[in-house]
């Protein structure tokens, strides 16, 4: 079934932060629009919000005053839900309740006509749970928009077990037309975006609680280093905890209380105690005082560094050896087949990319020649040749010196350098590894394709890549690598290898071919 024409009629139930957008999505790309609201006054409060924001656009000259007056004139208000009947398609964004969805679509089904598309905007509700007792729900699907609405690319078409595929490809197509991405998804808890999110939060959550690094730290070392554009605890702050604690905790049950959805106690305090976010004047930050948030922790000038020796192959972090190159430092590069280890050595101190576990614990495995060396470990970033900070975490024998040999090397290649403490996987390299591993197990179970959760990460939350480019990028056998060290020094199940990963990684394929 191909896009519905821009002649049909839309149909938007609930103009609230989410009706509204869609409304104004659906009128932009040239459709007659419905759009009603069970609350007095709701509707033409959600109109004039849209209105509003179109006001700002043609003040930045973005659009002109006639595409605004007619983008609204299209966006009708209508008193009763009988109004909708002419609908071709019908988006609900009303409140996230299964019941009170389950009675608004029954009524749909009496007033619109048979072949009128019924569409959720349920961020968390089975699509197969919501369609039980129409009479036809082959013709109801989830078209999950993420917010603003008029911003966000992103639209999850959700199939339930009934819906029909003519009916999802429709949903699918109509987005495209609307200059959506679209990506399809079957009904399974979190759909795609709210599933693979999880590690992004749950990781940083961790790391503040095992006091591996300050929220401000941790939030530097994400964006200069691993490429997001917000930082965990600066988004859960504007998300507000009491949304993100309630999403997680029902990802969390939807699976059966699975380890790797654990809900944070940090986060829940913050919930219990009213801090949350931006909207309460304080969450991990306080928004009260009239001063600039809180910056990482930077480490202070180190040695600069005389002889760097580099033995093996750095992996995903070989840019960096090349960098120091570049920056004609001493490199002196050994032999691979003299190598024991992969690692970079400067003075007394040996600095490896985390594998995942802990430094002290690496280190008294390592054959070391002399008694005063120590192991240091750094972070994975997903652009060594341009990032301007990076994370290390030395193990509990290392002292000041070792510390300022390894904040050297980095600061004389124009790296700022994070000192967090002995903290297994550092920060991007367990977030990054656990997201992709999500974004694998939720294509081994079949919710959507590699390139879908590639597309749903990027348009949805704005990652700088898809997750399973990222796994081809930085090699399937590391992240495998980082998430079994983080079970074995976790000992829990939260950190297991999705077996897709395993599968790419055993016929040496990747993700993308
Ligand atoms: P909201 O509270 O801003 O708006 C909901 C609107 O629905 C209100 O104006 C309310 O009066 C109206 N309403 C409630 N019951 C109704 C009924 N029986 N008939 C007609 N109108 C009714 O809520 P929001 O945030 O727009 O969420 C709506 C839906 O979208 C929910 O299912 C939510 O899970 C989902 N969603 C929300 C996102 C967000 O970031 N806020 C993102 C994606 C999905």
């Amino acid at each position: 079934m191909s896009a519905l024409s821009t002649s049909e009629t839309i149909a938007v139930i609930g103009a609230g932060t989410m009706g509204a957008g869609i409304a104004q999505v659906a009128a932009n790309a040239g459709h007659p629009v419905l759009l009603f609201d069970a609350q007095d006054g709701a509707a033409q409060k959600g109109w004039d919000a849209t209105a509003k924001g179109l006001d700002r656009l043609v003040a930045k000259g973005k659009i002109s005053q006639q595409d605004k007056d007619d983008l609204m004139a299209r966006i009708q208000i209508v008193k009763d839900l009988s109004d909708l009947a002419p609908a071709k398609l019908v988006v609900e964004a009303i409140v996230e309740n299964l019941e009170i969805k389950q009675s608004v679509f029954a009524q749909l089904e009496d007033i619109c006509a048979a072949d009128t598309i019924l569409a959720s905007n349920t961020s968390s509700i089975s699509l197969t749970q919501i369609g039980t007792n129409l009479k036809d729900s082959s013709r109801l699907v989830g078209m999950h928009f993420f917010n603003p609405a008029p911003v966000m690319k992103l639209v999850e078409v959700i199939s339930g077990l009934t819906t029909s595929n003519e009916v999802a490809r429709c949903v699918y197509e109509t987005s495209l037309a609307w200059g959506k991405k679209p990506v399809h998804a079957k009904s399974t808890p979190g759909f795609i975006v709210n599933r693979v999110a999880r590690p992004f939060y749950a990781e940083a959550l961790r790391i503040l609680e095992e006091g591996g690094a300050d929220c401000a730290s941790i939030d530097a070392v994400i964006k200069r280093s691993g490429g997001f554009k917000m930082g965990p605890f600066e988004l859960m702050d504007l998300i507000g905890h009491d949304v993100n604690y309630a999403v997680t905790t029902s990802v969390w049950s939807a699976f059966y209380h699975d380890p790797r959805f654990l809900p944070s106690l940090v986060q829940k305090e913050r919930v219990d105690g009213g801090l949350l976010g931006r909207k309460s004047g304080r969450g991990f930050y306080d928004y009260s005082i009239d001063s600039d948030l809180p910056g990482p922790t930077i480490a202070a000038q180190g040695f600069p560094p005389a002889k760097i020796i580099v033995e093996g192959h750095m992996g995903p972090a070989e840019a960096l050896v090349d960098r120091m190159i570049d920056a004609g430092l001493d490199v002196v590069r050994l032999d691979e087949d003299d190598s024991v280890l992969d690692r970079i050595t400067v003075g007394h101190t040996h600095l490896m990319l985390t594998p995942g576990g802990l430094a002290s614990e690496l280190e008294a495995s390592l054959p070391f020649e002399e008694e005063n060396e120590a192991l240091v470990l750094f972070d994975l970033s997903i652009d060594y040749a341009n990032t301007n900070l990076i994370a290390i975490a030395t193990s509990d024998t290392a002292d000041e010196e070792h510390i300022s040999e390894a904040c050297g090397v980095f600061q004389a290649i124009g790296m700022d350098v994070c000192v967090l403490d002995d903290i297994p996987g550092l920060i991007n390299a367990r977030t990054i590894a656990m997201i992709v591993n999500e974004a694998a197990d939720t294509v081994n179970k079949q919710v959507c394709t590699v390139k879908d959760v590639d597309l749903a990460m990027q348009n949805g939350v704005n990652y700088p890549k898809g997750p399973l480019t990222w796994a081809d990028e930085i090699g399937p056998d590391y992240i495998s690598a980082v998430i079994e060290n983080l079970g074995r020094t976790y000992g829990e199940d939260r950190y297991r290898v999705s077996p897709l990963l395993r599968r790419k990684i055993s016929a040496r394929m990747y993700f993308h071919e």
